[in-house]
């Protein structure tokens, strides 16, 4: 039986198309291999979209993406359009409304330092010796970047000060919690969960329902860690974790943590979901306009973000697994981008078109 998937893709800005392309590559591979009926439909995003549309978030690209099964996005952003008030410049008015408007509750970004890359672990080898596989579930869409009130404002003895506000409500955590042991039951089977409950009164709650959710996996062990010695631990021991589970302003610290011990910003996939297994799946990187249209990005983090696509969303192992040995094999044989290169005299410089082509070549043969 051939399955139906509809894909809304938005390349955005900087390395995005370039590396949006190879991604395309992927997919083609993929069809023809699979026997898959993928429904393609590209839309703008970002600065593009500015220019052409006057927002970073145009109409069309929110109904695309509500009539889509996933989305596959590359990045936003530029110093193009850094001169417009900041609420209007395509990161905060892209990514950020389109998150909540899609409902994406769960963001999950993978660290895994493949074995043939551990060199470029900033740690000693003889901690990262086999590499390391982390995945940290970050609640997206609460807590205290949303909370209110939150703002600057003046007392009444003239001081300025400001505020924000952390709040979670017992429901937002249980159903990331729910995501987390349900991830963690297809890997290996532990949940750490990080919070400060020695001081914070939402980390208070969020310990309690974690608590009560893990009853429901008996099959999960849970540990608990204050964030300040999560931080410690994964830099000491980063094999002692398999899903780390976070509110919102901890997952963005810990998941940046996590991405920099392996070493390589261009090999970082991330993807946020919501229950209904739609998800938006993007490079944890920027638009890095430093090295835009040179042809040179590494394409490897929008690559396993499809495959994490296949997982997630459209619910297809094997062909999450293809794609994830097409890259562990690509990487194996010696074939690099220039930000994963070294001196090692079997590493092979690609660009990201070529890079792309070699992991297509390897996907068509993928057993
Ligand atoms: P960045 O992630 O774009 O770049 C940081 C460094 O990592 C740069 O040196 C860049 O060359 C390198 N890098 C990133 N992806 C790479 C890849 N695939 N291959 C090789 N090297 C790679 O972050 P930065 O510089 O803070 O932001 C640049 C622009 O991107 C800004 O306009 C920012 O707002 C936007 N941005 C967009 C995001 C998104 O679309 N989700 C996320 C983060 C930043
Ligand atoms: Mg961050």
């Amino acid at each position: 039986m051939i399955k139906k998937f509809k894909l809304a893709i938005l390349a955005g800005d900087g390395i995005g198309p370039e590396v949006m392309e190879e991604g395309i590559k992927i997919l083609e591979v993929i069809k023809k291999k699979f026997m898959l009926k993928l429904d393609i439909k590209e839309y703008l995003v970002g600065g593009v979209a500015i220019d052409k549309f006057g927002t970073a978030l145009p109409k069309s690209t929110i109904d695309g993406c509500l009539n889509a099964d996933a989305v596959l996005f590359g990045s936003v952003g530029g110093d193009k359009w850094k001169h417009l008030p900041v609420e209007q410049q395509p990161e905060r008015a892209a990514l950020l409304p389109l998150r909540k408007i899609l409902n994406l509750f769960v963001n999950i970004r993978s660290s895994k330092l493949y074995s043939s890359l551990s060199h470029l672990s900033p740690l000693k080898s003889k901690i990262v010796n086999n590499g390391f596989d982390i995945l940290c579930v970050r609640e997206l869409i609460g807590g205290i970047y949303y909370g209110i009130p939150k703002g600057q404002k003046m007392d009444n003895y003239k001081r300025r000060y400001a505020v924000d506000t952390s709040i979670y409500y017992e429901e937002e955590i249980t159903r990331i919690a729910n995501f987390a042991f349900e991830i963690a039951t297809f890997r290996r089977k532990k949940v750490t969960s990080v919070d400060k409950a020695n001081v914070l009164e939402t980390s208070i709650l969020w310990r309690e329902v974690v608590n009560k959710v893990a009853k429901k996996y008996p099959e999960i062990s849970l540990n608990h860690l204050y964030v300040d010695n999560a931080s410690m631990q994964i830099i000491k021991n980063p094999m002692d974790f398999d899903v780390i589970l976070c509110p919102n302003l901890f997952g963005d610290i810990l998941s940046d943590e996590c991405g920099m011990i392996t070493g390589s910003i261009g090999m970082l996939p991330s993807a946020s979901l919501n229950k209904s297994k739609f998800g938006l799946y993007e490079p944890a990187g920027g638009s890095a306009p430093d090295i835009s249209g040179k042809n040179i990005a590494n394409p490897i983090a929008l690559i396993l973000s499809i495959s994490m696509l296949f997982k997630y969303s459209f619910e297809q192992l094997n062909i999450a697994d293809a794609i994830e040995s097409s890259v562990i094999n690509v990487l194996k044989d010696g074939y690099r981008t220039f930000d994963i290169l070294t001196t090692n005299t079997n590493e092979k410089l690609l660009s990201t078109s070529s890079m792309g082509s070699k992991i297509s070549d390897y996907l068509k043969h993928e057993e």
